[in-house]
């Protein structure tokens, strides 16, 4: 007897859809003040009739420099009533990277919006600098699946940078940033006021991020960075502004049109600089900014681009004159660290870079000012080489 039936074909699908995403970028000076439409205007975008429950959570670092905050946002509300809900009096939250390690605050923060009835309708608004955006912007993608999240950054990497994109996280287990999601906000309300109170070490580790976007993708941005260095490194207000604009078009332009917002790819074309810096991070156990180690990153990278024949000679010295001129040091002695097997600890940075990401190892190098490379291989003697030659440099 056949015991073989004929079975029926099998079914395969291939499901597809795309989802537009969109959200509202806007650059103010002053957001609170009650005759600024801005805020106003966000949170009345889709449903301009009703009245819209609002949650205001405020960075520490913030809230110390700026005490009249609360009551500005308090009239302002008044002012605005007949649009906004504001559902119970703005909170203070740990300004830094504290309130990312671990999961505290998410909870903490998940509970006390579930408590206040907040649903996926209503707005949490995060004022602060990166690591605070990143930890509420966690909390808004995952309660009730999303709900609208308006970031208002105070500091220079928050306005040109992190606040513009599309990922939020916490650390765990002594990993940066290892949970988090790809969520794009509902608004990002750049107010330049609240850079004036920032530490100047915090205005200059911004930069960085300026630097290494300008050096991969716009050669004309870092020309203008070089003629206006002095001005940068003093924090005037119109250079901070133009820089940070030009900085977030660029990111803009990056997330809506590489093709790859989310980052599926092996490839994080933006992390120029990046391979060392996040190693440096951690070996000098935070206490250098994330800014001040891609200002290291991008220098040595440059070097190694030299090296590689790939930069003509001398615009490394070219670039890591800029970045001194903007006040950054190039040189941590975490970059002869070694490991337990007796190898330069930051080379290891390559191979936890490749990890995160998954897939083939993409480093982004230079081709010229204003043009990213990249490449699969790293030539350790010629990296080691690069770190050399920064020492030299520093010692100089
Ligand atoms: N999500 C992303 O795409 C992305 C990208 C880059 C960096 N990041 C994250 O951003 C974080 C770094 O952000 P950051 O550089 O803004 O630093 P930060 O958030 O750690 O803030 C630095 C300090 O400045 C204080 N502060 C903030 N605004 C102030 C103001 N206006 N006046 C006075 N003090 C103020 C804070 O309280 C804190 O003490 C890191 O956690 C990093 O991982 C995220
Ligand atoms: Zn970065």
């Amino acid at each position: 007897m056949n015991v073989l039936q004929p079975i029926e074909e099998t079914r395969a699908y291939d499901q597809v859809f795309n989802i537009r995403c969109e959200y509202a970028v806007r650059f103010t000076d002053g957001i609170f003040e009650p005759l600024n439409p801005t805020f106003r205007d966000i949170v009345a975008k889709y449903e301009p009739q009703r009245r819209h429950r609002v949650a205001v959570f405020i960075d520490s670092g913030v809230a110390d420099e700026w005490p009249q905050l609360t009551s500005e946002i308090i009239a302002y509300v008044r002012a605005h009533a007949a649009t906004i809900d504001l559902v119970a009096l703005p909170e203070i939250v740990p300004g830094g990277e504290q309130i990312k390690h671990g999961p505290e605050y998410v909870t903490r923060l998940t509970r006390r919006l579930f408590d206040l009835g907040m649903d996926r309708h209503s707005y949490v608004v995060a004022i602060g600098g990166g690591a605070v955006l990143d930890l509420v912007g966690f909390v808004a993608a995952t309660l009730h699946r999303g709900i609208r999240h308006i970031r208002i950054p105070t500091t220079v990497l928050a306005q040109a940078d992190s606040g513009i994109g599309v990922k939020n996280g916490y650390n765990a287990f002594g990993v940066k940033n290892l949970i988090g999601s790809f969520a794009p906000p509902f608004a990002v309300l750049n107010d330049a006021r609240f850079l004036r109170t920032l530490d100047r070490r915090d205005v200059i580790s911004g930069m960085g991020e300026a630097v290494k976007v300008a050096l991969i993708r716009d050669g004309e941005f870092f020309q203008w960075i070089e003629a206006h260095a002095n001005a940068l490194a003093n924090a005037d207000d119109d250079a901070l502004h133009y820089l940070i604009v030009r900085c977030a078009e660029l990111h803009m332009r990056q997330i809506a049109t590489a093709g790859d917002p989310f980052e599926t790819g092996s490839a994080r074309p933006l992390d120029y600089g990046h391979w060392s810096a996040h190693k440096l991070e951690s070996l000098t156990g935070y206490a250098l900014r994330h800014g001040e180690a891609v200002a290291i990153g991008c220098a040595l990278d440059a070097r190694y681009s030299v090296l590689q024949g790939l930069l003509p000679e001398g615009q490394d010295e070219r670039i890591s004159g800029v970045l001194e001129s903007l006040g950054f040091r190039l040189w941590d002695s975490a970059l002869l660290h070694r490991d337990d097997n007796g190898q330069f600890a930051v080379i290891s940075g390559l191979r936890e870079f490749q990890e995160h990401l998954g897939g083939e190892l993409t480093i982004t190098l230079l081709a010229g000012i204003g043009r990213g490379i990249e490449v699969h291989e790293m030539d350790e003697h010629a990296v080691l080489a690069s770190i050399d030659w920064l020492r030299s440099r520093s010692a100089e």
